[in-house]
């Protein structure tokens, strides 16, 4: 039996890299899920991969920015699933180009935090609603190992993701007591499409993102689907409001060795 037998669940972002990797996993796992995306090609990339692994998705097109578009895609999943029983808020973008902190113009400061942190703030506040009316469940948000240091170049982004992690944790104290579990989890670096996309810009960073890793090499993408899965599934009973890094050990990288 699949850790996720039976089970309802949703994923923001789902069109690509992380998030299509968890939705694959969820469904080989047993689960149902819901496809969010702003993208809906994409969306629709995903979902065939699931069907393909035998699963059964449905695609709702969504900017989490927009909280109405949000609450009816919760809603949808809701209304073809009869429930839902986990969601991970995976969606990330509107970063723009590296810029220093002084440079940022407020229109991509706007648009990072209202994608990175408002989108799972919508999440969390539609997905609630449908957990407890579903007896409970468990929602994964991602945030980013570089939230942990900061990052040069991408300061709304990280801002963004300490917020996920605050919020995490705020969700987790809110909720455990009537069956909601609240975590996170922390990526480091990722070879998804958005990586692969910055090794191509710079060509010089791949060698340096590699040695920030303890492990010395980057994550492949199924390794947090692994992470998402298990913090989705009852295999994770007893643990909220945690932030699980999955990182390659970045944040216990030295310079010694
Ligand atoms: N890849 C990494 O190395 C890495 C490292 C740390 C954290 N993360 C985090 O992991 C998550 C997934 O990253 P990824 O590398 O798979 O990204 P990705 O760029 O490959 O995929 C992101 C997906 O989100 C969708 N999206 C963007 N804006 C959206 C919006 N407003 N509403 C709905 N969907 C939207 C995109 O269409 C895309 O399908 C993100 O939260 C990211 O910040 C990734």
């Amino acid at each position: 039996m699949g850790m996720l037998e039976g089970k309802r669940g949703l994923v923001t972002g789902a069109g690509s890299g992380l998030g299509r990797e968890t939705c694959i996993l969820a469904a080989r796992e047993g689960a149902r899920v819901g496809v969010l995306d702003i993208d809906p090609e994409a969306a629709e990339g995903t979902a065939s991969a699931v069907r393909e692994a035998g699963g059964e998705a449905i695609v709702c097109e969504v900017d989490v920015a927009d909280a109405s578009g949000m609450e009816s895609s919760v809603a949808r999943v809701v209304e073809c699933f009869g429930g839902l029983d986990w969601a991970s808020n995976n969606a990330a973008g509107g970063a723009g180009d590296f810029k220093l902190l002084h440079e940022i113009d407020d229109r991509t400061w706007s648009r990072t935090i209202d994608v990175c942190l408002k989108g799972v703030f919508h999440g969390i506040k539609y997905q609630v609603p449908a957990m407890l009316a579903s007896g409970g469940g468990s929602i994964i948000n991602i945030s980013s190992a570089s939230q942990f240091k900061g990052e040069a170049f991408l300061g709304a982004y990280v801002a963004a993701k300490g917020g996920v992690d605050a919020l995490t944790k705020t969700g987790a104290a809110e909720y455990s007591a009537r069956g909601i579990r609240v975590n996170s989890v922390a990526p480091g670096g990722f070879e998804t499409p958005s990586l692969i996309r910055y090794f191509e810009k710079f060509p010089e960073f791949r060698d340096r993102t590699v040695a920030q890793h303890a492990m010395r090499r980057v994550g492949r993408p199924g390794e947090v689907a692994e992470a998402v899965i298990w913090l989705a599934s009852e295999r994770s009973s007893f643990v909220t409001g945690a932030c699980l890094q999955c990182d390659g050990g970045v944040l216990v990288n030295s310079h010694m060795l």
